[in-house]
């Protein structure tokens, strides 16, 4: 009943004119898809994008949204500007703007917040170090950091938001969490939404994994009941790759 969602997560890669090759291949590759198709480029890409993909199933994400409307916030983006832009989504809290950007689950937070109040759906991104997993606290810290994320929206409001369970030791490592853990931890992340807002509510909202997911693990990890979807990092930076992502 939920439909599959998945977004590439280009990060800090592709010129203007790189973007606009890749998505000029990727169009006619995807356009059967039976999921939501997503492309999260650097912002300075939009512009290239945005007529590409027109009236097609593609659909355009920032990596990252201001929570202040407007004013003296150097270098950051409003949730107006990128929808003027073209974005339909954005992706908010990835691991990397934690670690080294210094984004906390109170900024997450109001990120989440003002993306979802300007009429973008919000790619929420959770997820455990290694040695947190290691020491048994992954269900505590995914239970924390989407709670706290969430705080404040309402239930109508979750129709515009997605989570993406990403494990911070499968980022961009090779390492994928196995189709059972990655299943079970957001199992966890879908009974703390279930415990805020209810379980009808939990049901309906897509949670995606990511984490080293590509065209060779894509099968067995959507096959999983909890995974509504991916985030794709490297495996979305060609149009075949992404495709084979897409199309599992
Ligand atoms: P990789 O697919 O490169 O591991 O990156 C995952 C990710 O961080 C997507 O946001």
């Amino acid at each position: 009943m939920r439909k599959p969602i998945i977004a590439g997560n280009w990060k800090m890669n592709k010129t203007p004119e790189e973007a606009a090759q890749l998505v000029r291949d990727l169009v006619p590759l995807v356009k059967d898809a039976k999921c939501d198709v997503v492309v999260c480029t650097p912002a300075v890409c939009f512009a290239a994008v945005k007529p590409i993909i027109e009236g097609t199933n593609v659909k355009l994400g920032a990596q990252n949204v201001h929570f202040k409307a407007s004013g003296a916030y150097t270098g950051e983006l409003s949730a107006d500007m990128l929808k003027a832009s073209g974005c339909e989504y954005v992706i908010i809290g990835h691991s990397e703007r934690r670690q080294y950007f210094g984004e906390t689950d109170k900024t997450v937070n109001l990120r989440a917040t003002a993306a979802v109040k300007a009429g973008l759906k919000a790619i929420i991104c959770v997820g455990e170090m290694q040695d947190e997993r290691v020491d048994g606290y992954t269900d505590i810290i995914v239970t924390y950091q989407t709670q706290m994320a969430l705080k404040g929206l309402t239930a109508e409001e979750l129709d515009n938001v997605v989570i993406a369970y990403e494990p911070v030791w499968a980022i961009g490592t090779g390492l994928t969490a196995t189709d059972e853990q990655a299943n079970e931890t957001i199992g966890v992340i879908r009974k703390a939404v279930a415990a805020k807002y209810g379980d009808e509510v939990a049901q309906k909202l897509r949670i995606q994994y990511g984490g080293s997911m590509k065209g060779s693990n894509v099968k067995g990890l959507m096959a999983q009941p909890e995974i509504d979807g991916g985030l794709i990092g490297g495996a979305s930076l060609k149009a075949a790759d992404f495709a084979q992502v897409v199309n599992f």
